[in-house]
């Protein structure tokens, strides 16, 4: 059982950080929660105004690649446990830039194993650094089978390979330096505060605005889904009561094609919209394939189920009605996320 004074959570502004920040902090008001995030272009310290001003919450803008940033947060704070999501994390910007996802995802990976280990040297006990990751790492499936724990690694993108070296790193400080380690790697995540790049908040955006819905390829390319809480609630899980040196897998059981996937969404937005069933649907657009796109990825879940007993909380299509509806309701999130550069990012990779 893992039970930190000061939380020092990386990436905390970003998608998943800002859920498993909110969830901290409201449940766990005995721990002092710091934010460290560079606030890069996924960084948006709107998906924290809530719980800004929790007497437990403090945010550093810090780059996770500035080792002394980074030191003086441990001295400063007396951090004793970290869970670390900085990362960059999508794979059509690391196609185009695969250079920043080996400086943040690998050198800052290691500048903060480095970081951890000088400050808590010769005194691990009690201390738990946890590396999240994705099932990318295992790369792409061709058949029906799942990625189970001891899946060899496969990374088939520079973001996958990066998160695949990251997640090397933290092993090789665990065996090497005995550094107190757990690890995760998860399927895609869905829910509110998405970053519109992504498959699903994208497309709600596009069909809001009556804008084409990039379908890559023939969109026979399958996911596994999981409700963006339902990642926070397993990261709780992992991090209080896993086991050091130990790897979980964390998914939903909840496989989908994208262009079924995005044909439901058409469906719920006709109908949240008022629009003429199969209306939204018309906008789909068949765009060049994703270079490299990994077919199939499917998580399977069942060793945090059976050691930890975590499970998903919703089902997909509670899930879905939920992220439409936050979407529906936070038009001006959207709207200012998809100002500025977003737009440069759009017209580079989907053209005018
Ligand atoms: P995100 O892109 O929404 O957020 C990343 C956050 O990291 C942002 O707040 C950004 O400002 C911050 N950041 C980026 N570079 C940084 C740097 N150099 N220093 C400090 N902060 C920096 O990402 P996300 O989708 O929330 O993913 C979070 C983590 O979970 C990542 O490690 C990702 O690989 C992993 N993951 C994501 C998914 C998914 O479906 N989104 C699934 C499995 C695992
Ligand atoms: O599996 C976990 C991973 O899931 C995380 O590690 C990544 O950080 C996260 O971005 C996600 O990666 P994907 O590449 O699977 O997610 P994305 O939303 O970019 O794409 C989902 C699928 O939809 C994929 O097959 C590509 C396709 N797609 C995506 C976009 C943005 C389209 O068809 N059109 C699009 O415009």
């Amino acid at each position: 059982m893992s039970t930190p004074r000061n939380l020092l959570i990386t990436g905390g502004a970003g998608f998943i950080g800002s859920h498993v920040v909110r969830r901290f902090v409201t449940k766990y008001p005995k721990y002092r929660i710091i934010i460290l995030d560079a606030l890069t272009y996924a960084g948006n310290l709107e998906n924290l105004r809530d719980i800004e001003n929790a007497p437990n919450y403090t945010f550093v803008k810090a780059d996770i690649c500035d080792a002394d940033a980074v030191a003086k947060v441990f001295t400063d704070f007396a951090i004793d446990g970290v869970i670390h999501l900085a990362a960059e994390s999508h794979v059509d910007r690391s196609i185009t830039d695969p250079l920043s996802f080996v400086r943040t995802n690998v050198f800052g990976t290691v500048t903060l194993l480095n970081v951890a280990k000088e400050a808590w040297k010769g005194r691990f006990e009690g201390k738990r650094f946890y590396h999240v990751s994705t099932d990318e790492v295992y790369g792409s499936l061709h058949d029906d089978s799942l990625f189970v724990e001891t899946t060899p690694y496969d990374p088939q993108s520079p973001y996958s390979a990066s998160k695949a070296a990251s997640d090397h790193f933290v092993r090789a400080y665990g065996n090497t330096y005995k550094l107190p380690f757990v690890v995760s790697n998860c399927s895609n995540n869905y829910g509110s505060h998405h970053f519109p790049e992504k498959l699903i908040p994208l497309m709600i955006n596009n069909i809001r605005n009556n804008k084409p819905l990039p379908v890559y390829g023939k969109g026979e390319n399958v996911r596994d889904w999981l409700w963006v809480e339902d990642h926070a609630s397993a990261i709780d899980t992992i991090f209080h009561t896993g086991v050091n040196g130990e790897t979980y897998n964390i998914g939903g059981h909840n496989e989908w094609k994208n262009i079924d996937l995005v044909h439901l969404l058409c469906g719920i937005m006709d109908r949240k919209l008022g629009r003429a069933e199969g209306e939204s649907a018309k906008l789909i657009t068949y765009v060049t394939d994703r270079a490299g796109h990994d077919l199939r990825y499917a998580i399977d879940a069942s060793k945090i189920e059976r050691e930890l007993g975590w499970r998903p909380s919703i089902t997909f299509e509670v899930g879905l009605e939920r992220t439409v509806d936050w979407y529906l309701a936070n038009t001006e999130w959207l709207d200012h996320v998809t100002s500025g550069a977003y737009r440069s990012y759009y017209d580079a990779q989907y053209g005018r």
